[in-house]
């Protein structure tokens, strides 16, 4: 038996540690957070997150083998190894403020991992931290007096939100990154062996600690590019009336380029993407590459493009005002199957609608409560409305955000009837039926086709 410890109790530490207590019961498992709200949430009925699947499972073996406690410092001298999954957020101040990933979270961790610890650990870094963290790490971990022996090991997370459960289940790769010297090379099998329980060994991968560290920054930025690739092709369709879909089927199916993540919408959002590519660029700024940086940094510029675009094609298509015009939003999660708003383009919506004075009802399943503390101060000119039918009673339109499946079950006659003529419906995600909402009486605005709009 291995006494596991993972410091932060976010998407990504809860998730990851409930499958590896399901699938190990001989591992105690223990998730500290200096959050005591979000330990008590962990405790309760409510999870502080949704994740499709997961209540189940921390129902099943929390108290059993997964424990979730607010006593960080004692739990460290417990565990033998430890996994460091606390927020790395893009610095806001100093120098690199904008790009580079502020470290203190992670920093404070470890040196609270030195002051506890008094025998021997492993220390996995599953947190997206820039290139050659390890080795800073590293530095601050052996300062301690007692000369304890540690050892990194950088295991990225490639868990995607939403599927965070089944992507842990059955993953498509474990990377597990650590030194080539003989404590180096039993650290990673020591973590090899605990994925080893369910997942088949050829698909856990093992590369020196820097090719792990990069290889997470560099999946979330050729992801990233796809969507910012294919978003790109949807401005140009709008111009020479191809339909985005149907050219993201046909390049799709070239082997070469495959045919996930070419759905275009209002641009990804989420706590990775733009912040693993800032630092990204911020790396190669450091390291004298800037034509590298300026490269993908063009990801970024992309998304924002394509949010700008799609409010800016609202407001031409709405005669130039939405000032005073009641618009609902359906979705403010990042994406479907989340409670997640970090980042979310919804909310990037949200607030330029704002801006040009739109009165806004918002709906969602799940994601209101974030939105509402999202939004921070302009939360109280929005409406936060969980019926989709009464988000839309009074609207001048409806713009879909977020690919929530529900969303193309709606009766989208009741919306109509409830609605302000001539009603508009955006379709950021390409998700509802177009041609019929037309025939119901809609002026209809896909992305990247040509708009159905009812001449007067
Ligand atoms: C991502 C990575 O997929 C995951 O491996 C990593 O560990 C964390 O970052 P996540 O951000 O949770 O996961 O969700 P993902 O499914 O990658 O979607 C990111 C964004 O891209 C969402 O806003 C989504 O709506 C958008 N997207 C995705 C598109 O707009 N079009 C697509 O075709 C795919
Ligand atoms: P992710 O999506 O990567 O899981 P989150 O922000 O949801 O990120 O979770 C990170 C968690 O780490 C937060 O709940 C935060 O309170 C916690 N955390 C940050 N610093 C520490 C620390 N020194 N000790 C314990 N928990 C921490």
């Amino acid at each position: 038996m291995s006494n596991i410890l993972c410091i932060g109790a976010g998407y990504v530490g809860g998730s990851t540690m409930a499958v590896i207590a399901q699938r190990c019961p001989q591992h105690r498992i223990t998730v500290v957070d200096v959050n005591a709200e979000r330990i008590a949430a962990w405790q309760s009925d409510r999870l502080p997150i949704y994740e499709p699947g997961l209540d189940e499972i921390v129902f099943s073996v929390r108290d059993r083998n997964l424990f979730f406690s607010t006593e960080v410092e004692r739990r460290i001298a417990e565990a033998e190894i430890i996994f460091v999954s606390v927020n790395t957020p893009t610095k806001t101040f100093g120098r690199g403020a904008g790009k580079a990933a502020d470290l203190q979270y992670w920093e404070k961790t470890a040196r609270q991992i030195v002051q506890y610890a008094d025998g021997p650990k492993i220390v996995v870094e599953k947190s997206t931290l820039p290139v050659r963290t390890a080795e800073a790490m590293e530095r601050i971990l052996s300062s301690g007096r007692r000369g304890v022996e540690f050892d990194v090991v950088s295991n990225p997370e490639f868990l995607a939100e939403g599927t965070a459960v089944a992507d842990m289940q059955n993953p498509d790769r474990v990377l597990i990154g650590g030194h080539d010297t003989p404590s180096g090379r039993r650290a990673v099998e020591t973590i090899a062996e605990i994925y080893a329980h369910w997942v088949p060994r050829e698909r856990i991968i093992t590369a020196n600690l820097w090719s792990a560290e990069l290889s997470k920054l560099v999946a979330n930025a050729f992801l990233a590019q796809r969507v910012s690739s294919i978003n790109a092709v949807s401005a140009l369709c709008e111009r020479t009336e191809a339909d985005v879909t149907e050219v993201a089927r046909a390049i799709g199916l070239d082997r070469r380029i495959g045919p996930e993540f070419l759905r275009a919408g209002i641009g990804f959002g989420g706590s990775c993407f733009k912040k693993d590519i800032l630092n990204m660029v911020y790396l190669c700024e450091h390291y004298g590459l800037p034509e590298v940086a300026g490269y993908w940094e063009q990801v970024v510029r992309m998304n924002e493009y394509q949010q700008f675009r799609f409010v800016a094609n609202m407001l031409s298509s709405m005669f130039n005002t939405v000032s005073g015009k009641r618009i609902a939003l359906f979705g403010a999660a990042f994406k479907a199957h989340t409670n997640d708003t970090r980042e979310s383009p919804a909310l990037a919506v949200c607030r330029a609608l704002l801006s040009e004075r739109a009165e806004i009802a918002i709906t969602d399943p799940h994601a209101l409560e974030n939105a509402r503390a999202d939004l921070g101060d302009e939360a109280a000119k929005v409406r936060f409305e969980p019926d989709p039918y009464a988000a839309a009673a009074g609207a001048h339109a409806v713009a879909l955000l977020t690919d929530w499946p529900q969303y193309a079950e709606l009766d989208y006659e009741a919306i109509f009837d409830r609605m302000v003529e001539p009603p508009f419906l955006f379709d950021g995600r390409n998700l509802l039926d177009h041609q019929r909402l037309f025939e119901i009486g809609f002026n209809v605005f896909p992305l990247g086709k040509p708009p159905l709009v009812h001449q007067p």
